[in-house]
């Protein structure tokens, strides 16, 4: 998968698929089921590294997990997610830290929380050769600070805004664009007028592509429970329930049986038996 074959998809009314990982494992599964694109999120700081919100993931955080998920995925779009300051200093900074996404993390695409106030540096980091994923509507990045999380979008200013953020993106030279808790009918609005595919995350059906936490499509994150959220396994039952069985098996004798064990060969274990009972009479 590249930028290329991900614009496509839009011309050709395909829609994309986007999950988030953040290791080997999940990687190399979210790749082997052909998921489109895979974001190493910044949502990792939050369900990797225990942390209330994004803002503290860093730099080298970030860069250790698009490792990990980049050694597991080879088919996939690979973007990784810019962490807060990375990328608002200056413009040298944020094409610098993007580059180490690509050169360290072994990422394709960089993502960028931000409005129109990001396009210059969106168009820097293009111009330098990566590709950029902007992202737009709820930025969690910020969000705890200024208004919390909340449904972007309700309003007509707000709808307005949005739209010509959209659009200014798209200009800058953005890839593609995620739309975090906006309003459906804005969505709607931006995904037919863009170019540039769309992928939603609590923005409703008309989006181009969607993308959801991996941890709460699993179910292995209880702290949040966002209603767009789709639950497709129970994980967290499942993996509790496994080591509870496990415990019960350890002392109840019932873990390890001989299945999961090793056995020396008959002859050999003949010999140790003789030696053994040569050290009990005292012969050796
Ligand atoms: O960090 C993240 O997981 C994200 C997605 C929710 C889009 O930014």
């Amino acid at each position: 998968m590249n930028v290329q074959k991900l614009s496509n998809m839009k011309a050709n009314s395909q829609k994309i698929s986007a999950i988030t990982a953040y290791d080997y494992s999940f990687a190399k599964i979210a790749n082997d089921s052909e998921i489109d694109v895979i974001l190493v999120g910044d949502s990792g700081a939050m369900v990797m590294f225990g942390y209330e919100t994004t803002s503290p993931a860093t730099m080298e955080e970030m860069l250790l997990m698009s490792k990990a998920v980049s050694r597991g995925a080879t088919n996939s779009l690979l973007v990784g997610d810019m962490p807060f300051m990375s990328y608002h200093a200056s413009v040298d900074d944020a094409i610098r830290n993007a580059g180490r996404f690509i050169k360290e993390g072994g990422m394709q695409a960089v993502k960028i929380e931000g409005d129109r106030h990001l396009a210059k540096t969106i168009r820097a980091i293009t111009k330098a050769g990566i590709p950029v994923m902007g992202h737009i509507g709820l930025q969690p990045q910020m969000a705890q600070s200024w208004d919390g999380y909340k449904v972007h979008g309700s309003s007509y200013s707000s709808a307005k805004q949005l739209i010509e953020d959209a659009h200014e993106l798209e200009q800058a030279g953005a890839f593609c664009i995620v739309l975090e808790m906006i309003t459906e009918e804005v969505s709607k609005i931006i995904s037919e007028s863009l170019t540039i595919p769309t992928i939603g995350i609590g923005s409703g059906r008309y989006c181009d592509g969607q993308i959801i936490v991996l941890h709460d499509l699993l179910n292995l994150n209880d702290s949040l429970n966002p209603k767009f959220v789709k639950q497709y396994a129970d994980l967290k039952t499942q993996t509790q329930n496994a080591l509870s069985d496990y415990k019960d098996d350890i002392n109840t004798n019932n873990f390890p049986t001989s299945s999961h064990s090793w056995s020396m060969e008959s002859s050999e274990l003949k010999k140790l038996q003789k030696y053994l009972g040569l050290i009990k009479k005292n012969k050796l």
